[in-house]
């Protein structure tokens, strides 16, 4: 089975935020799955932990995809984070070498994010209702906000500038195929492609939780999503999302 579902495009000119938007529509009536919510501007877009998606009118790629992976226990929705930053990889590797996924979602160049994902899902009992997954990727900004000096954009990277509709529909592919990957359960090579793209994956880092600083490495992520680091004894810690960063990062996102 390859479907592609990602025939439906809704495009807006201002909105708060694409995800608030396709929340909102779906309080109230279904769109069809792969319906795609994009807008030119986000004038409150929405980040992880809370804070702030900066991204110029017109410059960048801002949507929100909506899925209903409803064969999906809740328990294993970190497959929607995983097929979605796998797909923003493939997507980003046409483009540029060193692409990784900085757990959970981040997606980086070097040291620096030029992508981000924030999804947000309804759960009925166990089973995932709809996921909204929304996306952020710089692509033609050359200047960020001091406070988002950790950001950088394709055009910033290649001295190009780049057609948003062209990428988009590009983009599009890599989100069906590995969507459809999920869909036909393959999951080791989800599984496989994740691991292997993981930001510092095996490399000595220093990590802070709880306000204390430890060194280890990353060893991968557990099936619901933790993440699973190494310390200099041996031992195999666990992580959830926001118990644990990287201790040189000050940075917002
Ligand atoms: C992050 O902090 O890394 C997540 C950023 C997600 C930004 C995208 S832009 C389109 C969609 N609508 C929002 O309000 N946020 C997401």
């Amino acid at each position: 089975m390859n479907n592609n579902i990602l025939k439906d495009i809704i495009i807006l000119e201002s909105i708060d935020s694409t995800n608030n938007y396709a929340i909102e529509i779906l309080k109230r009536k279904r769109l069809n799955e792969g319906t795609i919510i994009i807008t030119h501007e986000q004038t409150k877009g929405k980040g992880q932990k809370g804070n702030y998606w900066e991204s110029e009118p017109g410059k960048n790629l801002t949507f929100s995809l909506i899925l209903y992976p409803d064969f999906l226990l809740a328990e294993k929705q970190f497959f929607i984070t995983k097929l979605v930053s796998l797909a923003l990889t493939d997507f980003l590797e046409n483009y540029l070498t060193d692409i990784t996924i900085k757990w959970p979602n981040d997606i980086y160049y070097r040291n620096k994010k030029i992508a981000g994902i924030l999804i947000e899902n309804a759960i009925i009992t166990v089973k995932l209702k709809y996921s909204v997954v929304g996306i952020g990727i710089n692509i033609n900004q050359r200047e960020f906000l001091s406070g988002f000096s950790n950001a950088i954009s394709l055009s910033k990277i290649t001295g190009k500038e780049y057609d948003l509709h062209k990428l988009l529909i590009e983009l599009k592919k890599y989100l069906n195929n590995r969507y459809n990957q999920l869909k036909n359960t393959k999951i080791t090579t989800l599984n496989n492609d994740y691991y292997r793209k993981l930001y510092r994956i095996g490399i000595q880092s220093r990590f802070i939780s709880k306000g204390a600083t430890f060194a280890g490495s990353i060893k991968g992520t557990t099936e619901n999503g933790k993440l699973k680091i190494e310390l200099n004894n041996g031992e195999i810690k666990l992580f959830d999302f926001k118990e644990v960063k990287f201790a040189n990062d000050n940075f917002a996102g």
